[in-house]
Formats: structure tokens, sequence, C-alpha cells
């Protein structure tokens, strides 16, 4: 399946939006309501805050949809999502929500296809997800409980 990726950029900085992997812990737009907006069209404002700011917040992003890369003159630095170098793994259930597992993963697809992941990966555990085996947010939109 193809993935919609976007690219929203201003000087050297550019965020990159995977809406497919989004888990909508909603961190983005309570953090930096100014940048990341979903009312909004384009709902990511790259003029409302400092590029500091946006990178430290697109760093907390938790399901990965959100990384950045940072062109300078001499090389680019790619982050928050595409260069981590985590050895260890780290698995922990969110409440309501998808599996989340921390660290580089590759997770081979029933066709024996491989997709490469790093920094955090959300699996669904409700069931209704369309993108299985990860999660996409649909937990939200059935209510899933874990109780
Ligand atoms: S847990 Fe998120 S879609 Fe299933």
């Amino acid at each position: 399946m193809d993935q919609i990726t976007k690219h929203y950029t201003k000087g050297d900085l550019t965020i990159v939006w995977k809406p497919d992997q989004c888990t909508h812990s909603r961190l983005c737009w309570t953090g930096l309501k100014d940048v990341f907006d979903p009312r909004k069209r384009p709902w990511v404002n790259m003029d409302g805050a400092e590029a500091d700011l946006i990178m430290q917040q697109v760093a907390k992003c938790p399901s990965g949809a959100l990384s950045y890369v940072l062109h300078t003159a001499e090389t680019t630095t790619e982050g928050a999502g595409e260069t981590t170098t985590e050895t260890t793994t780290a698995v922990e259930v969110a409440k309501n929500g998808p599996l989340m597992v921390y660290g580089n993963l590759t997770v081979k697809d029933s066709n024996g296809g491989e997709i490469k992941k790093s920094k955090v990966t959300a699996f669904c555990r409700c069931g209704a997800s369309a993108n299985k085996p990860f999660c996409d947010g649909s937990h939200v939109r059935i209510g899933f409980r874990d109780e």
C-alpha cells in the first residue's frame, strides 16, 4: 500500500507528515497549537514558532508520523523517527490504544515483505485498523477500551 507523505518547509527545516502512521495522541496540536492545528488547511503552519520549538514538538510524536529533516549547506540531518539508533526494544501497552514498540524494527508482513520502522511503532490492538498490523487511530473512532 502506498502511504501518503506530506512535507512542510520553511528555511532549513522540513516537517515530514505520514498520516497513515498517526495514532492521534494529540500531543502535536495540544503542545504547539500555533504550528499544528487540525482545523486548518494546511494543518502545519511553519510560521507558528521558531524551528527549534517545532523540532522539539515533533520529537514528542509517539507514533513517528511526524519527523523532520534539517538541511544545512553541507549536511542533511534527519530527526524524530528517521535516524534513531536505539539498540534496545521496549514495549508499552497504551491505555485504550495501540501496542507501542520503541526501537528499530523490521516487520515482516503476511506476503513476506519487510517494513523497516524506527523510533516508535504503534501496532493495532483493537482490530479496527485499516492498516494492520499498524494502528491508524481507528481505536478512537470505535471507542476501544482496555476493560
Ligand atoms: S489500536 Fe489503534 S487502530 Fe487499533
